[in-house]
C-alpha cells in the first residue's frame, strides 16, 4: 500500500480504512487530470527559469507528466484509492518513475493546486457548454424554419399564451426564438463567468505564498490564466467561480425546462401541436397506444438537480474560515454533475427538436379561436380616438354578449355590433387572423412575419460566426 505523501513524516499510523474511503475524492476528481498535469507542467517550466530546478529536471518531469497524461487517456494508469485525490495518485506515479519529481511540488500545496485546476476545468468545461447551447439554438433555429403552414412559405400562427389561456396569436417561429435569445443570454452569462474565474492561484501555496523565488506571472501566462490572483489567502479558498458556473448552468437547466414543459404540452391529444419522432419518445409497458414524450420530461425533471447543485455548494461555503477547508473538496461532486448533466441535456433536446415536426392543421385550428382577436377590436376603436380603457370595457361587454348567446365574436350581427359601439360595425373585417399578423410587421420585436423572418434571418448570421454570439 502506498502512503500518502501528505503523511509521510509526521505520521506513525495510515488513517483508518473506513477514512480512507470517506475523506478519498479519486473516485470523482480523475476528472481534472489533464488540468492536473498541465498545472504541473507550467509550475515545472516556472521552477527551471527561476532556477530552484535545473532545466534537465525540468525535462525529465514535463516528459513523465506526459507520458502519464496519455496513459489515462487511454485507460491505463491505475488510480489508487488510498492515494486520496488526483494530484497525489498524478505525483506518486511521476515520483516512482523520475526521481526528480520529488522536487516538482515545492513553492506549491494542493491548496493552489486543487484551486488551479477547478479553474481551468471550468474554463474547458464552459467552452463545451457553449458549443452545447449554440448547437440546440441552431436546431430550435432549424425548427422555426420549418413551421411553416402546409405546402406554404408562409410561417404556421399558433395561438399564444398568458396564464396557459389563449391570448393573441403569434408564429410558431416567434415562440421558439424566444428560446434561441434566452440560451445567448446563457452563453453570455458563462462566458461573463470564465472571465471572472479566468486568474491564477499557483503560487499562493497554501495560504501565505512561499519564501522562494517563484515567477507567478510566469505560470499565469503559461496557462493562458489573464493575471495571477493578488491575494495569496483569496486565492486558496475562492469558489465564487463554482458557484457562479453552477448559477448560469442552472439557469439554462430552467429555460430548458420550461422549454421542455411547451413540448409536452403541445405533444398532448389536447394540444397536438407537433409530434416528437419515435427516436426520441418511448411507449408504455402497459399501454399499447402510448408515445410518451420522457425526453423532455426528463430534462424538465434533472433542471431540479442543477438548482440543487447550485444549493449544495452554497451552503457548504456559506459558513467557512478563511482559508482552505476539507470543506472544500466537496464543491467537486456538484461542479461535476451539473456540467455533465446540462451537456447531456442540451445534446439530446438538439436531436430531440430535429425530430420534431409541427402538425400545421391542428396549429390553424386552435388559432382560428377569435377571441384571440379581441385585442385587435380594442385597438381599432383606439384608433378612432377612444381611450383604452374604454375600448377594452366595451369589446368585453361584446365577447360576454356573444357567450350569453353560446357564440363566438364572429357570430355577432352587423346590428349588435353598432350597438356595442358603431365603430365596431365592420368588426368581421378586423377579426382576420392575417390582418393581426401583418399589423405586426412594422412593430421591432412583434410577431409579424416580416419580424419574423428578419430575426430568423439575424439568428442565422450569428449562429453562423465561428464564435456565434
Ligand atoms: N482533494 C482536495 C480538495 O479537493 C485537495 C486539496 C487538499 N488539501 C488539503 N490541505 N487537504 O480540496
Amino acid at each position: 500500500m502506498s502512503t500518502p505523501i501528505s503523511r509521510s513524516g509526521r505520521f506513525a499510523a495510515g488513517p483508518d480504512a473506513a477514512v480512507q474511503r470517506y475523506s478519498e475524492s479519486i473516485s470523482f476528481d480523475w476528472r481534472l487530470y489533464p488540468q492536473d498535469i498541465a498545472g504541473s507542467i507550467a509550475h515545472a517550466t516556472m521552477l527551471a527559469k527561476t532556477g530552484i530546478i535545473t532545466r534537465r529536471e525540468r525535462d525529465r518531469i514535463i516528459k513523465g507528466l506526459q507520458i502519464i497524461l496519455r496513459e489515462i487517456a487511454r485507460g491505463q494508469f491505475r488510480w489508487k484509492m488510498e492515494l486520496e485525490d488526483v494530484h497525489m495518485n498524478i505525483e506518486s506515479a511521476l515520483t516512482r518513475r523520475v526521481p526528480a519529481a520529488a522536487k516538482l511540488h515545492t513553492g506549491r500545496s494542493r491548496n493552489d493546486q486543487v484551486a488551479t485546476d477547478l479553474r481551468l476545468w471550468v474554463r474547458d468545461q464552459s467552452a463545451a457548454l457553449d458549443k452545447g447551447l449554440k448547437n440546440l439554438q441552431q436546431s430550435l433555429l432549424k425548427l422555426a424554419a420549418r413551421a411553416k403552414r402546409r405546402g406554404s412559405r408562409d410561417f404556421l400562427p399558433i395561438p399564444g399564451y398568458t396564464h396557459l389561456q389563449r391570448a393573441q396569436p403569434v408564429l410558431a417561429a416567434h415562440h421558439l426564438l424566444a428560446y434561441v435569445e434566452m440560451l445567448a443570454r446563457d452563453r453570455s452569462r458563462f462566458r461573463d463567468a470564465v472571465q471572472r474565474a479566468n486568474v491564477c492561484p499557483l503560487g499562493a501555496g497554501a495560504l501565505a505564498g512561499s519564501s522562494l523565488p517563484l515567477d507567478r506571472r510566469m505560470t499565469a501566462r503559461l496557462l493562458e490564466f489573464r493575471e495571477p490572483m493578488a491575494n495569496s489567502m483569496d486565492a486558496v479558498s475562492d469558489r465564487d467561480f463554482v458557484a457562479e458556473f453552477l448559477f448560469v448552468a442552472a439557469l439554462a437547466g430552467i429555460h430548458l425546462s420550461r422549454l421542455a414543459e411547451d413540448l409536452i404540452l403541445w405533444s398532448s391529444a389536447e394540444f397536438a401541436f407537433i409530434r416528437i419522432g419515435d427516436s426520441h419518445t418511448t411507449g408504455s409497458s402497459l399501454m399499447p397506444q402510448k408515445k410518451n414524450p420522457d425526453v423532455a420530461e426528463l430534462g424538465r425533471g434533472k433542471s431540479g438537480r442543477l438548482i440543487g447543485n447550485l444549493t449544495t455548494l452554497l451552503t457548504m461555503l456559506k459558513g467557512l474560515p478563511m482559508t482552505y477547508n476539507r470543506d472544500l473538496q466537496e464543491d467537486k461532486p456538484p461542479l461535476f454533475d451539473s456540467a455533465g448533466t446540462l451537456r447531456s441535456t442540451l445534446e439530446v433536446f438538439a436531436g430531440m427538436l430535429d425530430a420534431t415536426c409541427f402538425n400545421p392543421e391542428a396549429c390553424l385550428r386552435a388559432v382560428q379561436d377569435p377571441n384571440l382577436l379581441a385585442t385587435e377590436l380594442a385597438d381599432h376603436l383606439v384608433k378612432r380616438g377612444l381611450p383604452f380603457r374604454k375600448a377594452h370595457h366595451l369589446v368585453g361587454a361584446a365577447v360576454q354578449l356573444a357567450e350569453q348567446q353560446d357564440k363566438t365574436l364572429l357570430d355577432l350581427t352587423r346590428g349588435e355590433w353598432k350597438k356595442v359601439h358603431p365603430g365596431l360595425t365592420d368588426a368581421a373585417r378586423i377579426l382576420r387572423l392575417d390582418n393581426a399578423l401583418e399589423t405586426r410587421n412594422r412593430l421591432f420585436g412583434a410577431p409579424g412575419p416580416r419580424q419574423v423572418e428578419a430575426q430568423l434571418q439575424r439568428w442565422k448570421k450569428l449562429l453562423r460566426r465561428v464564435s456565434g454570439e
